[in-house]
């Protein structure tokens, strides 16, 4: 069916996720590897437009990777006929009004979570997509890490019978910036700039909840921010506004208790920087980004309080590692795949404004839980009929 060009106009390609992960590991990825198969036959190719402020870094980009197009105006690339797709990983605050001018050219959008700074602009940008008739889409890209994929697997498979709880770690120690250079940008770390733990983690966790365990009803959170000094880019001290941690819990649809970590200010004793525990009466899985580990009902060893003796038993030997069966691969480029299936084909691609709306929606709950100190009730936040 011959190839496809697909332009698209990268905006925060500068930036940590924008280069790394949607840059090279996305789109360059996938013409390195022919570009993408569409099952009719169609060879999508990705052609990027780098977009941003500093033309010298823009400049260096495209000459590393050889690529023709790039700009520092937004207005000029979205006036651009031949450009479909509009990207953003940009810094969040920056998301919205660049979708708004890029919706209102046309563009089908596809965005970093969040997807805006508050749920107003969040609501406002899915509605304004919808009204446009543009496809859209929002970053989800732990839906297609191998772990969750496998954890998804063995409960849409049954393995784990009716689930009563889940129990999440995220995190790592971010240093601060003074003896040893953060792995963070420091917006991440001042309220006033978009950053904080709720605004960054809750909207990764709406979805994994919603989608790969069941349907979120109630949040209750607590923060803090540890670390009150950093140092940023620049070697400077600067004051840490935002929160750095969040310990949150989370009823879902069927009486699920799921209860959160999510910390820049703790050391790992884990194999994963996130790992996530579900029991369920016929069976226990912990899922990681890559592995899941399962145990059955049936070979669940009897563990019995004893404190003065030694363990006796080694509890993590008991575990079985789920295969992959298909479920590797970079996750940013796998839902890069879907999306621009999606753009070109018109297959379906639930993880649109929408469902990023639904993100912030629980990041600002989350924000309003720890301030008021009480439960939160979610509702429902769905596209009007039309
Ligand atoms: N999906 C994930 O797992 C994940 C992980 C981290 C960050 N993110 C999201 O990706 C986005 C970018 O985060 P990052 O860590 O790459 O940040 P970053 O600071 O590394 O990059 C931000 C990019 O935006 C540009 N930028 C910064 N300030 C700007 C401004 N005022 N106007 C225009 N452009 C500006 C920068 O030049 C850079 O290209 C954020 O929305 C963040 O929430 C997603």
């Amino acid at each position: 069916m011959g190839k496809r060009v697909v332009r698209i106009a990268m905006n925060g390609v500068t930036g940590r996720m924008g280069y790394t992960h949607h840059l090279v590991r996305s789109l360059l990825a996938m013409r390195e590897r022919g570009g993408l198969e569409l099952p009719d036959g169609t060879t999508v190719w990705p052609e990027p437009v780098l977009v941003g402020r500093n033309p010298a870094k823009l400049a260096a980009i495209a000459e590393a990777h050889d690529l023709k197009d790039w700009t520092t105006s937004l207005d000029e690339v979205l006036a651009d006929e031949t450009v479909e797709i509009y990207f953003d990983a940009q810094t969040t605050s920056e998301h919205f009004p660049a979708l708004s001018s890029a919706i209102d050219a046309g563009k089908a959008v596809y965005v970093e979570k969040p997807s805006a700074s508050t749920l107003a602009e969040a609501v406002a940008l899915a509605v304004a997509a919808d009204t446009r008739g543009v496809p859209n889409g929002v970053v989800m890209d732990k839906l297609f890490l191998p772990g969750l994929r496998k954890l998804r697997r063995l409960i849409e498979g049954g393995a784990l019978g009716r689930i009563i709880a889940l129990r999440g770690e995220f995190g790592y120690w971010v240093f601060e910036g003074d003896w040893q250079p953060s792995q963070r940008p420091s917006w991440n770390y001042r309220a006033e700039d978009g950053g904080g733990i709720v605004a960054d983690m809750f909207c990764h966790w709406r979805y994994v909840l919603d989608e790969v365990v069941a349907p979120v009803h109630s949040v209750y959170a607590q923060v803090a921010t540890h670390l009150p000094t950093r140092w940023d880019e620049h070697g400077q001290p600067y004051s840490a506004t935002a929160d750095d941690a969040a310990f949150a819990v989370f009823e879902l649809d069927g009486g699920v208790v799921a209860q959160i970590n999510s910390s820049w200010a703790t050391r790992v004793f884990r194999d994963e920087l996130v790992e996530f525990h579900v029991d369920g009466t016929e069976g226990s899985a912990v899922a990681g980004l890559q592995r899941c580990r399962y145990q059955p009902r049936a070979v669940t060893p009897r563990a019995t309080w004893d404190p003065d003796a030694p363990p006796g038993y080694d509890f993590r030997a008991g575990w079985q590692e789920v295969p992959d069966n298909g479920a590797t691969g970079n996750a940013f480029e796998r839902q890069w795949e879907a999306f621009l299936s999606h753009v070109v084909a018109g297959t379906p691609f639930p993880w649109d404004l929408w469902a990023g709306a639904r993100g912030v929606q629980l990041a600002s709950l989350g924000v309003q839980s720890a301030r008021e100190g009480r439960k939160l009730e979610v509702p429902a936040l769905e596209a009007p009929a039309s």
